[in-house]
């Protein structure tokens, strides 16, 4: 009988999702398994939402953005009984096996469901890049790309207007997008979770900047940065299925922005690049590593390796435990960060 094999989608979508489950579907077909999708991540394990996914399907999906499955942040911890649901429709569909491609927080729920007995494999997803376990997760390099356009943009008016213009890009407990981007967009300052830099030194900066022959400047800032002045927007803001703080109520780069002009009375705007930076078409490396990272979960499955998650190592296309995924997070090194600073100004 043929075996049927999975992929779910989950979490926030970041481009070069459509390439893995393209890449999926093509090993896993060829080598005689029939291949499904579950819809808007564990949502559709949960409530049994599933679609074929044919060779046909998923010939012209290598080039678009986003997730032909839909994606969610559902989080079964907080469904009554939803690991229960989940390991019911597996049996109920006769699935062998499937990928999940996700985060922290959606590779957390595989690692529960493979304890409990499920065959599940891992494939790491996000825009953010904070994923200890793999040298580069798929939809960063496309994210960064679109942060450098936006900043080469901003320059140009920037410096018509002879303004400050603060740039609030992704990145919720690393600041990847922001340290990359705004070293290769050539900006006068980065401001980024993993270490503190205070309105007070960075205001000291762009007054030196505009006092001297200077006379526009981009900063950019990680949205996860959270200020000691910003204690009370905190207490306000929302929070996810899986308990994190909705960034976007915080919007601290707007926050930044009027700080900015109380101090120093120089012009200055707030802007955030948001979903932007998750949208359109994946870079060519997304689209390969992508392609790459979805054929190996399929040789996963098919070699019996659950648990496991698909990693890059160097050039190389490995496999290592799903919970090193979540018992670590990768985070911007002091090294980094000190050679970014010391372009600051
Ligand atoms: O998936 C990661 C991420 O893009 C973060 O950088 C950001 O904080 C979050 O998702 C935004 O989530 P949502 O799409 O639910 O607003």
């Amino acid at each position: 009988m043929t075996k049927k094999v999975g992929i779910l989608t989950s979490g926030g979508d970041a481009p070069g999702l459509n390439p893995v489950i393209a890449g999926f579907t093509r090993t896993a077909i060829k080598q005689g398994y029939e291949v499904v999708g579950f819809l808007d991540g564990w949502k559709g394990l949960i409530e049994g939402d599933i679609e074929a996914l044919t060779l046909e399907k998923v010939k012209e999906i290598v080039q678009e953005g986003g997730t032909i499955l839909g994606s969610s942040r559902t989080n079964p911890r907080k469904i009554d009984n939803g690991f229960e649901k989940i390991l019911e429709t597996l049996k109920n569909e006769n699935i062998y096996a499937f990928a999940a491609c996700g985060g922290d927080d959606t590779l957390g729920v595989a690692k529960i469901l493979n304890e409990k007995g499920a065959n599940v494999v891992g494939v790491p997803k996000t825009i953010d890049n904070d994923l200890e376990a793999t040298d580069q997760t798929f939809g960063f390099d496309t994210s960064i790309n679109i942060a450098i356009d936006a900043i080469d943009r901003l320059r140009t008016t920037a410096k018509s207007h002879h303004r400050i213009f603060v740039l609030e890009l992704m990145g919720r407990h690393s600041g990847w997008i922001a340290l990359e981007a705004g070293m290769a967009g050539n900006v006068n300052a980065i401001i980024i979770p993993e270490f503190e830099y205070s309105i007070d030194e960075l205001c000291n900066l762009l007054k030196n900047r505009h006092e001297g022959n200077r006379t526009y400047s981009i900063v950019v800032i990680a949205e996860g940065v959270v200020f000691p002045e910003m204690k009370e927007k905190i207490d306000k803001a929302g929070k996810d299925s899986f308990g994190n703080v909705i960034l976007a109520d915080l919007k601290v780069g707007e926050f930044l922005a009027e700080e900015i002009k109380a101090r120093t009375g120089l012009p200055v705007r707030g802007v955030t690049l948001g979903h932007i930076q998750r949208g359109g078409p994946p870079s060519a490396y997304d689209r390969f590593l992508g392609l790459r990272y979805g054929a190996k979960a399929a040789e996963l499955i098919i070699e019996g390796k659950f648990g496991r998650m698909a990693s890059l190592q160097g050039t190389q296309i490995v496999d290592v435990p799903i919970e090193r995924a979540v018992a670590e997070r990768k985070v911007v090194s002091k090294d980094l960060w000190l050679l970014a600073k010391s372009f600051f100004g």
